[in-house]
């Protein structure tokens, strides 16, 4: 579909809210409490991976009240329309030596768990002091490989969800709360 015809169509994509902007905010300020407990002291890394995480890296480290350095990683997962290829690319490395660094990965979804398995992976082979992730969201029944999240913040059906950071074709990253994105209306 080309570009105006995606902004045309823009608003009746948008199926329902399935998480509100105040239960984000609550969830992500526990989150934030449970992380600053347990690595209080210690030298953290957060590491997001690009691009749909970015706005949940930009409120969950601002939810973490001990000092915590930051980290981004690209990778592409390629989909066909909405259902992943399941191919992976890393586009874009860390630029820094992990090894002294109990390392958070900061996830937007962990659906077929493929990312997510070769970047942890990948990280663990650089010797991290110790490896987490945490994820916004988990689709645990549309899972391919063995993997799962040490936190989780919202578990869901198997819709593709938008907003948040996450999208369709580059769209609907901006809304501040997660909808089910219609894959019916045409
Ligand atoms: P996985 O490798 O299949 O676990 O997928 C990881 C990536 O696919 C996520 O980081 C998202 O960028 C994308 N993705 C998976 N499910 C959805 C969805 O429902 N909406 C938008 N992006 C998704």
């Amino acid at each position: 579909m080309d570009k105006e015809q995606c902004i045309k169509d823009y608003n009746k994509k948008i199926k329902r809210i399935i998480i509100s902007e105040e239960e984000i905010k609550e969830a992500i300020k526990q989150a934030g409490e449970k992380i600053s407990a347990s690595y209080d002291g210690r030298p953290i890394l957060l590491v997001s991976i690009l691009k749909g995480s970015f706005v949940f890296l930009a409120d969950i480290c601002r939810a973490i009240s001990v000092p915590c350095e930051i980290g981004f990683m690209c990778a592409k997962s390629y989909y066909e329309g909405t259902v992943s290829s399941g191919i992976v690319r890393i586009t874009m490395d860390l630029d820094r030596d992990i090894s002294k660094y109990h390392v958070i990965i900061i996830e937007d979804i962990v659906d077929t768990g493929r990312t997510l398995n070769d970047i942890v992976k990948l990280l663990k082979s650089r010797n991290p002091l110790s490896l987490k992730v945490v994820t916004l969201l988990d689709k645990p029944d549309r899972r391919l490989v063995d993997f799962k999240a040490d936190m989780a913040l919202f578990t869901i059906p198997d819709f593709f969800v938008i907003g948040y950071g996450l999208d369709c074709a580059e769209n609907y990253r901006n809304l501040p709360y997660i909808a089910e994105y219609d894959t019916e209306v045409d």
